[in-house]
């Protein structure tokens, strides 16, 4: 789900007389301008959290800088009290949300970013393995244009959109329960996008209430459709067809799908029963598989304390570049080192943690 945002305590002063000096007479007509409920705005100048898209929607109207104002409540791996030294560097147990924890896949996000960058934009699929970095990819593509620079790493490149601020990202987890209900996803989809919900959300009012409104670059991300597909009867033919009409006939050009699944998404139809022809307007497809060695060595020398060239060696040998293998024995590199520790335990411990994927080491495709 989108991450919710509220309003620093002390910026509340500045939000408040925002309204006025943007003119609007009621925290209503501000309401009515972005077409979103009365609600949503009080929470909003009240500083309590609302979905991300629409805090940044209203500071747009009330031409306020929303990452400067913005107190990130729900991002765990780095939010504004927690310093970068006090952050974990590896991050092992989930998959990663903050853009400057994440390393590599630049192929796969120059043709990426590639196909969204122009009109019409264009859908694409990531395939690969469970935990190989499929929804860390999502998450990456989502917030890297938009992250300010002193948040990320040095020479990381953010600058992959022209216009990033004018692009809308909706992350749609299908691992959700939630998801599965037609109308819960839609509707999700329409607040996603600053748009009225109705009290009843069928797929005739989401097609023509998008296809009128959809007026700046969107992109829809898919993760775990795999799931959607095999859990949610709600998601029929029918379903997907609209959502291909949408995308190839009715918002000039401005909507793209990226999905995330471990198989193709022609083979996923298949398997799960469905004959849509929305699988079949992937026209570009990453399968993902270990990082390059110079990737690699980068996410390796991201440690705070830096490792010997032997244990640097040893951890791309047995990791073979893969980033979940090599979280996993960095940090047992770094623990012992913080630890004090000068026996070479660590490496045995390491090789048991990486043991449970060891289904990524199979069949590895090289880079
Ligand atoms: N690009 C990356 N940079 C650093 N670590 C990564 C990257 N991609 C994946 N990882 C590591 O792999 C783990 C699993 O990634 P995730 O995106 O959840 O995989 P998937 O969605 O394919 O199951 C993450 O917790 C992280 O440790
Ligand atoms: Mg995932």
């Amino acid at each position: 789900m989108a991450r919710s945002l509220k309003v620093a305590q002390e910026y509340q002063q500045k939000v408040k007389s925002s309204l006025q000096r943007n003119s609007y007479p009621s925290q209503k007509a501000l309401a009515d301008d972005l077409g979103i409920s009365l609600s949503t705005v009080k929470n909003f100048l009240g500083s309590k959290p609302v979905d991300y898209q629409y805090f940044v929607e209203i500071c747009r109207k009330l031409e306020l800088n929303w990452q400067e104002i913005a107190h990130k409540e729900s991002d765990t791996q780095l939010n504004s009290s927690t310093t970068l030294e006090e952050t974990s560097p590896f991050i092992t147990g989930s998959s990663i949300t903050h853009p400057r924890h994440f390393f590599g896949r630049q192929k796969e996000l120059k043709r990426l970013f590639d196909l969204l960058k122009r009109h019409p934009l264009q859908n694409a699929a990531i395939i690969g393995k469970r935990r190989i970095g499929k929804t860390s990819l999502l998450h990456y593509l989502k917030n890297i244009t938009t992250t300010p620079p002193e948040q990320l790493r040095a020479a990381q490149k953010y600058d992959w959109l022209p216009h990033p601020e004018n692009y809308k990202w909706i992350f749609v987890d299908f691992q959700d329960p939630r998801m599965a209900s037609r109308e819960r996803l839609l509707s999700y989809i329409l607040e996603c996008l600053s748009l009225k919900v109705p009290t009843l959300c069928n797929l005739d009012y989401f097609m023509d209430i998008v296809s009128d409104n959809l007026h700046s670059p969107t992109v829809i991300l898919l993760d775990e459709i795999g799931v959607g597909l095999k859990r949610c009867p709600e998601l029929d033919d029918e379903f997907w067809e609209c959502l291909r009409s949408l995308a190839t006939n009715h918002t000039r050009g401005n909507l793209a799908f990226i999905l995330a699944t471990h198989e193709s998404p022609i083979e996923l139809a298949r398997n799960t029963g469905h004959s849509s022809p929305f699988f079949n307007i992937f026209g570009y497809t990453a399968t993902l598989g270990a990082l390059t060695e110079a990737e690699a060595r980068e996410l390796i020398a991201s440690s705070p304390i830096t490792f010997a060239e032997e244990d640097v060696e040893w951890i791309l040998q047995q990791s073979q570049c893969l980033p979940l293998l090599l979280q996993i024995l960095c940090r047992e590199r770094l623990f012992n080192l913080e630890d004090g520790e000068t026996d070479e335990n660590w490496r045995e411990e390491g090789l048991r943690q990486i043991e449970p994927f060891a289904h990524l080491l199979e069949a590895q495709t090289q880079r």
